[in-house]
This record gives C-alpha cells, structure tokens and sequence, in this order.
C-alpha cells in the first residue's frame, strides 16, 4: 500500500469516524433498535459505505491494520456525510477485546490475503482460529459474509468452516454469472474487469459451531508443527 500524503492531518479532518479506544465500547457498540455488523479489512471502503449507505437502520463497524488504506475509506465516509459507520485502526486478532460474546449480528470479510503458503494458513482470516473469535462474537443465526476471487483461498475455507461446525448457505463459485449482484467492493471491480470469477459464501453460526471455549483444535497444532518443521528445513538447506 502506497505511503498517503499528510496521513495525520487527514486522520483528524475525519477524526469523528475514527474509534480510537474501541475497548472501551465494548457491549455498548450497537444504537438501540438498530442492526450491528462488522467488516474486516475494509480497505478503500467503498464496500463499506456503499452498505451503510444502504442499510440506515444498521450501524457498520470497520476494522483495517493498514490506515494508509483506510483513510479514504473514512475520507469516503465523511463526503456522504454517513452516520452510521466508524472506523478503527485495528487487528482482527483482537476482537474478542472489544466485543462482547454475542454482541454482533453479522461479519462481512471480503478478499482477505490469501496467504498462500501453507505455513501462513494460520493468518487467513478464514482460519479456525479466526473463526472460534467471530463464533465467540455472534449469536446462534449470526453470518459471516465472505467472498473471494481465490479459488484455493475458497476451497479451504469451505473446508474449515465445515469442519469448524458452521451451516453454509448461498454457496456460489460464480456469483456474477448471471450479471452483477449485490454490492461490490473495490478489489471486485477489479476482478470483474479481468473476468475472474467470484467465489461466495454466507456462514451461519448454529448451536454447536466451535467457538474459543472448545480449545485449539488439533488441526492448528498439526499445522504449527508442520510449520516448524518446513521452517527447520528450509534453514537446513
Ligand atoms: C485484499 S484487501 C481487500 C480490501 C477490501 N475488503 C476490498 O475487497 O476491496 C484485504 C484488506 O484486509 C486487511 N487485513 C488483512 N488482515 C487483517 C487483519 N488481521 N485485521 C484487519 N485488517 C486486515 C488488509 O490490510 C487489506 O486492506
């Protein structure tokens, strides 16, 4: 991501869009009546006030770890003049510090890295351990909405929210295959323009979806094992 000119003095301009102590909102994050929803790696945001935009009676939380992005998003924000949408500097490794269990409605996660190399699976934001954070999150019927131009990156996940418990529904590998549907982000015009197809899913937490209580799921320490190992090797070589 390109270094922004004058970062700071623009943080400031859209200071009244930028939560900068999140935990201190944690349970009281959503206005009464109203739907919350979080997004995850919001980058440029114009996913996210797209959706703000078209949901008045939903508030939007957006998290980005890369505030050279997320300031047009915020910037992005502040021209439509939303109210209903706040942004935060912030890791999704965290959320369980600023959430309360059950405290969202649902979580839109699109075009994550997809971490290619098996070693890096645990950073996927589609990782088991990611997931048992966002069950922890979401009440029983609560979604995650995620969609991807990675085919692989796709696959996994599929794999590791079934294993993880979760229902999966609207499961499409194509999802523009029948003209343009839904709200696009901006890396999906991206692959639109190139002709990639998009992969989509909508999650759904049931009543026995694992969540952080049910420990580290053996998977994951197979994995940290096999990393080691590689790690090991490739320094052998
Ligand atoms: C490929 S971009 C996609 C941006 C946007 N969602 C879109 O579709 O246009 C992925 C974004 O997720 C952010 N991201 C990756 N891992 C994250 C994490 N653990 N917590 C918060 N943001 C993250 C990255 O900084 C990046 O801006």
């Amino acid at each position: 991501m390109r270094k922004r000119h004058n970062l700071e003095p623009r943080m400031e301009r859209c200071k009244d869009y930028l939560v900068t102590d999140p935990a201190a909102r944690k349970g009281t994050w959503r206005q009464p009546g109203t739907g919350l929803w979080l997004e995850i790696g919001c980058g440029k945001g114009s996913f996210t006030c797209a959706v703000a935009e078209a949901k008045p009676d939903c508030s939007l939380v957006a998290i980005e770890k890369v505030p050279d992005a997320m300031i047009l998003a915020m910037e992005r924000a502040s021209r439509a003049g939303l109210k209903n949408v706040c942004f935060l500097d912030y890791d999704a490794a965290g959320l369980r510090e600023i959430f309360e269990p059950g405290e969202l409605d649902g979580i839109y996660i699109n075009f994550c890295d997809p971490w290619p190399k098996s070693r890096d699976a645990k950073f996927r934001l589609t990782a088991p351990a990611f997931l048992r954070i966002y069950a922890d999150l979401l009440p029983v019927g609560g979604e995650i909405r995620f969609k991807t131009d990675n085919g692989p990156l796709f696959e996994w996940s599929v794999e590791q929210f079934l294993q993880e418990g979760w229902t999966l529904r609207e499961l499409t590998r194509d999802l523009h295959a029948g003209g343009v549907t839904g709200i696009l982000t901006d890396y999906e015009r991206r692959f639109l323009g190139e002709g990639v197809p998009i992969k989509r899913l909508v999650a759904v937490r049931g009543e026995n979806t694992l969540d952080h209580r049910a420990g580290e799921p053996p998977r994951l320490r197979n994995a940290a094992l096999a990393d080691a190992r590689a790690n090991q090797k490739e320094k052998q070589e």
